[in-house]
């Protein structure tokens, strides 16, 4: 069990030094994206990929998730493959490499780039044995709702097996592997004080990793937790979270959020509307009423 130190809160620390601390297997879920090679700068902080990487798996529950959302720069024309050797090593640490999910986003600039788009962002699902969690998301609208389907599976011996006649096709299918999200200003988020911060990760895009693979009152790490985009999504989702974030300047910008987005948690609850919180999978699962509204912050933690 986790300390109540360490639930609903966001630390100012290096995410090492910060795991150090941490109990083994106490995480069910992870959701974050590292600095993408020399992209950024964030402050220069050191980014130790070896040490991290072991650390998560410590930490992570058998069972639990970790996405890894990061991306390519492109070095000396070409991509720099790092996104790859890091999902390689994370496998070889003991990780399922569960899933690979492509992050795309609308409103491409292209301008000279002679490409058809900027590299793309992949979420690694790593997960240590099978997940425990998986709830998945239902908004792809069906083509032959209510007709039944054939289906029909190749062998390895390149023969076909017939199987039996599919449910009558519903009106909502399961989201595919490429996800889209729009982003820019007022749409990655809407919370103005965040672009403080170079590179957020888009609301919908942590809210949608969050619901797939958690439950109301798991919790939610994210040790590159920046302008606190994981931390606030889990929060509005009746998540705990726990943030670390090593740049002075995010983790202020962090609590200021977490502070608004507990506000509006607040006021939701409170006109109890029903508090059935938007969710795109599962309704019934996501009712907040069973759920105690996380303490409230005082200040800077370090
Ligand atoms: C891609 S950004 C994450 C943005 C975040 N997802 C958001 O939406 O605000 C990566 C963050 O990792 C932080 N960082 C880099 N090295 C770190 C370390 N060793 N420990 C903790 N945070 C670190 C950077 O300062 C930066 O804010």
């Amino acid at each position: 069990m986790l300390d109540a130190k360490y639930v609903n809160r966001l630390l100012h620390c290096d995410c090492v030094a910060g795991m150090q601390e941490l109990p083994d297997e106490c995480i069910p879920l992870t959701v974050t994206s590292p600095p993408y090679d020399d992209m950024r700068e964030y402050g220069g902080h050191l980014f130790d990929f070896e040490a991290i990487a072991q650390q998560l798996y410590r930490v992570t529950m058998p069972g639990g998730v970790v996405v890894w959302v990061v991306r390519d720069a492109v070095v000396s024309r070409g991509e720099s493959g790092t996104s790859f050797r890091q999902a390689l090593r994370f496998q070889e640490l003991g990780f399922l490499l569960y899933e690979t999910i492509i992050m795309d986003r609308t409103g491409y600039y292209y301008g000279n780039n002679p490409r058809y788009g900027g590299s793309p962002e992949y979420a690694f699902v790593l997960s240590k044995g099978k997940p425990m969690t998986l709830n998945f998301i239902t908004d792809r609208r069906n083509k032959n709702v209510g007709a039944r389907q054939r289906c029909h599976r190749r062998r390895k011996d390149g023969g076909i097996d017939k199987c039996g006649l599919s449910k009558p096709i519903g009106m909502w299918g399961r989201r595919g592997r490429v996800w889209v999200y729009s982003v820019g200003f007022n749409q990655t988020t809407k919370d103005k004080a965040a672009y403080r911060h170079s590179a957020l990760m888009p609301e919908a895009m942590a809210e949608d990793l969050i619901v797939s693979f958690s439950l109301p009152g798991d919790l939610v790490f994210d040790p590159f937790s920046g302008a606190g985009t994981t931390a606030k999504m889990a929060l509005l989702n009746c998540r705990r979270y726990l943030g670390m974030e090593i740049h002075e300047p995010y983790h202020d910008t962090a609590l200021q959020r977490i502070q608004v987005a507990q506000a509006e948690l607040a006021r939701r609850l409170d006109k109890s509307l029903g508090i059935h919180l938007t969710q795109k999978a599962n309704r019934a699962a996501f009712r907040c009423e069973r759920i105690e509204l996380p303490e409230r912050h005082e200040g800077n933690q370090k």
